[in-house]
């Protein structure tokens, strides 16, 4: 018989909220994507059977105005964007087990569904409204896409419903001289059939669901205050031309998208279960018991709290047991905004700096709250340099030499200071509890403790001492042992942000991360030799992504055609690289001390290249430019950390960077009083 007493696996289901696929992913959207993913994959370290689903949200009118713009069908822009998303998510290494698309089969098929429960249980009611409408677009105008002057303090170019200047709300139909913002036409009022779902009728269920235990009490108090003031019937309809689905028996009405986006959950996860074989109503059946997370932002709380819960509740499918709701993302304390200069997307953030330098600043500074999140980019480097690289990695850097050298790579059998180790096995107690309550911050906090007690521990041993007295030996084995399992412990409870770096952490370690139950020490094991595990960050790949942003939304916005250079004289571009491919390139200034022609080699110079701190031989494709004398003297800026190629003349170290077309055209640099050999160039 064997025993057992860690508690049976949770079988869980989590979502993230559904981006628009009408563009880019930016910062604000990997907040809410990298707190959702930590979650699971804790979860999933934790032994827990943990599903995370997600996908587009491809309907509406603003998908449909945006693939016309761009002379392509909506099915055509939503496939694009999508594939864009995912690739952004991914190099995030957000681990979706599906992303899917509520423009699919799957979806329908729910949407429909839970339409038809709706209108058989007497929810849904029909009746006439009037709209104003764009009588050049044939459309009927949402309040967003109306502008027109204000009717109390008479601000010109005011849109929608409100006004920005002094505040007043009024229907759109009040503006002084409403055009549409789509055509410019003066828009019309039209009347159409429209179909509402009977909220009011649930609103004894959700004061009871909303007081359940499942939603942060500050999301429960918005929600009650909305509940206790009365709901209102809400409009599930839309009218063509919409792109979305059309409803059951109701030729030219479609769904409007905020019915089917939280239905596309459903989607995306039946669409994995028939790609898994598991059976979806064991996760949504009403009786079912797993559980089910909504992770989503704080602007959408009534969706999910009110109209979401209410649709399940009459379609006999299970409710959610929480909706975590996070707050808004600011850039150096400010509301990401193009004009303000505080937008990131999630590409460009990528192109200068490494994904897991976000996801551990995210973690930093989550809570179980709502409050809004800022990312100071300042903060943001000196906060990852200073934890990951300078506390974290170099425990393991500087203790990984001892017991390489001193012992050939093999741990000391036993824990040299057992409180010390059982203060990091208590610290995962408390970890886990704020992982899963959702205060990444304090879970941070611990481990960065959990850092800083391992570094001061190895300071006050002096290993580096010990080690020159011939009977200290084994001390400095005990001691660097424990110090190696101590980071094994901060670096697995750090696991859930930076799965990366904990597989290269595994690997040194040679052994699995596991976090089951409390974590156990390597004993007279044997771990590999300590390579880099993490880079710090320079203020000058945050400036660079920044700068580039910047440069991106002026050219957006100067749509001027003159900007389109004729391409047809240049040589094609290669293949684009990110900006971490440039970064590895150590390029310096070098001394061209001489050079030779190569017997046998038409094109080849061997030169003799000075770069400060050594001499290296190259070989250069640069004969035809220049006779050997020329060169003598001259400054060039080369490769000088290319490996070296054994060529049929020699080995070359490094490559020389020449300018132009070749032939008899290449540049080298004019000797310069400022540049000396050695200097990086950046
Ligand atoms: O607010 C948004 O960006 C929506 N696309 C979120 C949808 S979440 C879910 F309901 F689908
Ligand atoms: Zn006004």
């Amino acid at each position: 018989m064997t025993t057992n007493n860690s508690p049976a696996p949770r079988n869980i289901l989590v979502t993230s909220a559904l981006p628009y696929a009408n563009g880019s992913l930016h910062l604000g959207h990997l907040l809410e994507a990298i707190q959702t993913d930590i979650w699971v994959r804790f979860q999933q370290l934790r032994g827990n059977d943990c599903l995370y689903v997600c996908a587009d949200d491809a309907h509406g009118t603003a998908i449909m105005l945006k693939a016309e713009q761009h002379g392509i069908t909506s099915e055509q822009l939503i496939a694009d964007v999508q594939a864009e998303h995912e690739k952004d998510y991914a190099d995030f290494l957000v681990g979706f087990d599906n992303f899917h698309s509520t423009h699919s089969e799957e979806n329908r098929h729910y949407s429909e569904l839970i339409y038809r429960h709706l209108k058989e249980k007497g929810q849904i009611a029909e009746r006439e409204i009037t709209q104003l409408y764009d009588p050049e677009k044939n459309l009927f105008l949402a309040d967003r896409y109306i502008k027109g002057t204000c009717p109390k303090c008479k601000s010109e170019d005011q849109y929608g419903d409100n006004c920005e200047v002094c505040g007043a709300t009024y229907s759109p139909a009040d503006l002084i001289n409403p055009t549409s913002a789509i055509s410019g036409a003066t828009p019309v009022e039209k009347a159409s059939t429209h179909y509402f779902f009977t909220l009011p009728n649930f609103t004894d269920m959700l004061k009871t669901w909303t007081r359940d235990g499942g939603l942060q009490a500050q999301v429960a108090n918005k929600l009650n205050e909305w509940l206790d003031a009365g709901l209102q019937e809400w409009d599930i309809s839309r009218d063509a031309p919409y792109f979305g689905f059309e409803i059951p028996g109701a030729p030219g009405k479609y769904f409007y998208v905020w019915l089917d986006a939280p239905i596309g959950y459903m989607a995306s996860f039946q669409n994995y279960c028939d790609k898994q074989a598991l059976n979806f109503d064991d996760y949504w059946g009403v009786e079912a018991k797993t559980e089910l997370y909504h992770f989503i932002g704080k602007d959408i709380i009534n969706f999910h709290g009110l109209f979401w819960p209410a649709m399940l509740e009459t379609a006999g499918f299970k409710k959610p047991d929480g909706v975590y709701v996070h707050g808004f993302l600011t850039v150096n304390g400010k509301k990401m905004s193009k004009s303000r200069g505080t937008f990131i997307t999630a590409r460009n953030y990528l192109s200068y700096l490494g994904a897991e330098y976000l996801r551990y600043y995210f973690a930093g500074k989550l809570t179980g709250g709502i409050d809004d999140i800022d990312l100071n980019l300042e903060d943001f480097v000196q906060r990852v340099n200073s934890d990951l690289v300078g506390k974290v990695i170099n425990i393991a850097s500087r203790s990984a030499k001892f017991i390489t050298k001193g012992n050939a790579g093999k741990l000391s059998d036993h824990i040299a200071d057992q409180a010390l180790w059982q203060k990091a096995v208590d610290a995962g107690h408390l970890i886990a509890d704020y992982y899963e309550t959702r205060e990444y911050s304090k879970a941070m906090r611990e481990i960065m403790l959990l850092a800083d007690a391992t570094n001061e521990y190895f300071d006050s041993q002096e290993p580096w001492k010990l080690a020159k007295q011939a009977d200290q030996q084994q001390t400095v084995i005990d001691v660097c042992s424990l110090c190696i399992n101590l980071f094994k412990a901060i670096i697995t409870y750090l696991r859930p942000v930076l799965p990366e770096t904990a597989d290269k952490a595994a690997a040194f370690l040679n052994a699995p991360l596991s976090w089951e139950g409390d974590i156990t020490p390597l004993l007279g094991h044997q771990i590999q030799t300590f390579k880099p595990m993490m880079k710090r960050i320079e203020m000058s790949q945050v400036t660079a992504m920044t700068e580039a942003q910047q440069a991106e939304i002026e050219a957006e916005q100067d749509n001027s055609p003159a900007k389109s250079t004729a391409q047809e004289n240049y040589e094609p571009l290669a293949d684009q690289i990110e900006y971490p491919d440039f970064a590895k390139l150590d390029l310096r200034i070098a001394k061209i001390i001489s050079a030779q022609s190569v017997k046998g080699a038409d094109k080849l110079l061997q030169l003799t290249l000075d770069i400060g701190f050594e001499k290296r031989q190259v070989f250069a494709g640069i004969k035809s430019a220049y006779s050997p004398e020329e060169l003598e003297g001259k400054y060039t800026v080369m490769v000088a950390n290319l490996a070296p190629r054994k060529m049929r003349f020699g080995v070359s170290e490094g490559m020389v960077l020449a300018a132009g077309p070749g032939g008899k055209d290449i540049w080298l640099l004019e000797p310069d009083q400022g540049a000396k050999p050695g200097m990086k160039v950046q």
